[in-house]
């Protein structure tokens, strides 16, 4: 056999893992099944990936110059965050503080939140904000993360929203960005609704220069189902594809609007309904999950402050989540990072959380957080599985099976992260 030479070899992992060939995102048992192959190789050549296989098939089929040692280490796909808040001014740690000593409550704060991020993201010059989103990327990358999707939404007003797109469209960072119109997040303080959705309307074809996709928070804290269908309508006819924040404080049917949208992705869905399962069911679109939110709201313990007992504010994510999961809904997880509901820029966390939160198995946690974010964001023939063809965004992790990535947890496992090929980052104990 001719040997061929190509950029970059990754030899000798202790474990190849990566989600099943698949067409669409992985449901019912798919989602269950991975891909492990022991004493693995890869080859890359360009941004793609051209070999994997058992070490020894590997090395007889190809050389490089440059040879990445990973032996005693994981490899898997590079992990997707489909729903993030990258650009935004400001932090809100003073309102959590509130939040957990009893002061207000969580739910209250979520609208009030957002507006006061939206006081501190409008105060911020283009250059403050940019250079916070590419720190936050640079942590992102550094635990395995190569594609996010990013919204604006602390804008609020045309110009502002605007601004917001065009900061996000301006970086330039190894991660890949998916960029997302989020106008319609809340309607502002002292402003009239019906105004505001035609505004958010008529904004909708300068966004769409910017962004490909549009999202709205459907949800009683943002905005109703026809109105979001008003916005979705008009969206779709400029060619946006759709993504919506969910019934996340309470079931207004949000998620059966996503898949009436065709949208790529409905998330959070704490309150979603057997009809919005069955739709779900039934649609493309992926339900993303989001761990972190309802832990960091502390929306799911019981407590007891100053002498009252605390109910948990939200249903059961676990049954919810599993309601989802036996019904076929293909699902996903995210970090919805942002400064309020998920400070969090950790998929290893979400995974982790997932994992003990919802109950779910290492293939169904991988699957999710790999192939189906790359599914729901219209990506998934492209990445977020391994095989010959697809983008060489990988990372490389520093324990010797797929498993210990999500039972150990609280640190960082990642020794390299690839991304289109090249080796973009490397952990000093690496
Ligand atoms: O996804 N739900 C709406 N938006 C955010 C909350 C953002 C914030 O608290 O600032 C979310 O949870
Ligand atoms: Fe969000």
């Amino acid at each position: 056999m001719k040997v061929r030479s190509c950029d970059l070899l990754l030899a000798g992992a202790s474990e190849v893992v990566s989600s099943p060939p698949h067409v669409g995102p992985l449901r019912n048992e798919a989602l269950d099944r991975l891909v492990v192959t022991p004493f693995a190789s890869l080859a890359i050549e360009s941004d793609r990936i051209v070999g994997i296989g058992p070490h020894e098939d590997i090395a007889r089929q190809f050389t490089s110059s440059v040879t990445v040692d990973v032996s005693g280490k994981v490899v898997s796909a590079g992990l997707i965050d489909p729903h993030t808040h990258l650009v935004h001014g400001g932090a809100r740690d003073a309102e959590y503080e509130a939040i957990v000593t009893g002061a207000s409550l969580a739910v209250s704060h979520l609208g009030g939140g957002i507006n006061s991020t939206v006081a501190m993201t409008r105060s911020a010059s283009d250059a403050e904000l940019t250079f916070r989103a590419l720190a936050d990327l640079d942590t992102m990358l550094a635990l395995g993360t190569t594609t996010i999707e990013a919204k604006s939404g602390y804008g609020l007003s045309r110009d502002q929203e605007l601004r917001l797109l065009r900061v996000l469209a301006n970086l330039d960072h190894p991660v890949s960005i998916e960029r997302t119109y989020l106008g319609a997040h809340v309607v502002p303080a002292e402003t009239d609704r019906r105004n505001f959705v035609d505004q958010i309307i008529a904004t909708l074809p300068e966004a769409r220069l910017l962004a490909d996709w549009c999202d709205v928070f459907c949800d009683p804290v943002g905005f109703t189902v026809p109105e979001t269908r008003a916005i979705g309508a008009a969206a779709l006819m400029l060619g946006f594809r759709m993504r919506l924040h969910a019934d996340q404080t309470g079931d207004i049917a949000g998620a059966a609007l996503a898949a009436e949208l065709g949208a790529g992705s409905a998330d959070h869905l704490d309150y979603i309904s057997d009809a919005g399962i069955a739709a779900l069911a039934a649609s493309d679109t992926v339900g993303v999950v989001l761990p972190t939110v309802a832990l960091h709201m502390l929306e799911i313990f019981p407590g007891l402050l100053d002498g009252r007992t605390i109910e948990p504010s939200k249903p059961d994510l676990a049954e919810r989540v599993h309601a989802m999961l036996d019904a076929g809904v293909a699902l996903a997880l995210s970090t919805d990072y942002n400064p309020g509901s998920s400070p969090c820029l950790s998929m290893q966390l979400v995974m982790q959380l997932a994992m003990r939160f919802f109950h779910l198995s290492y293939a169904q946690v991988w699957n999710m957080a790999t192939a189906n974010a790359a599914h729901s964001l219209g990506l998934g023939h492209d990445r977020g599985t391994i095989a010959p063809g697809m983008r060489a965004d990988l990372v490389v992790w520093n324990v010797p099976t797929h498993g210990l990535v999500i039972n150990r947890f609280g640190a960082s496992h990642v020794a390299h992260v690839v991304k289109d090929g090249r080796v973009v980052y490397s952990a000093t104990s690496a």
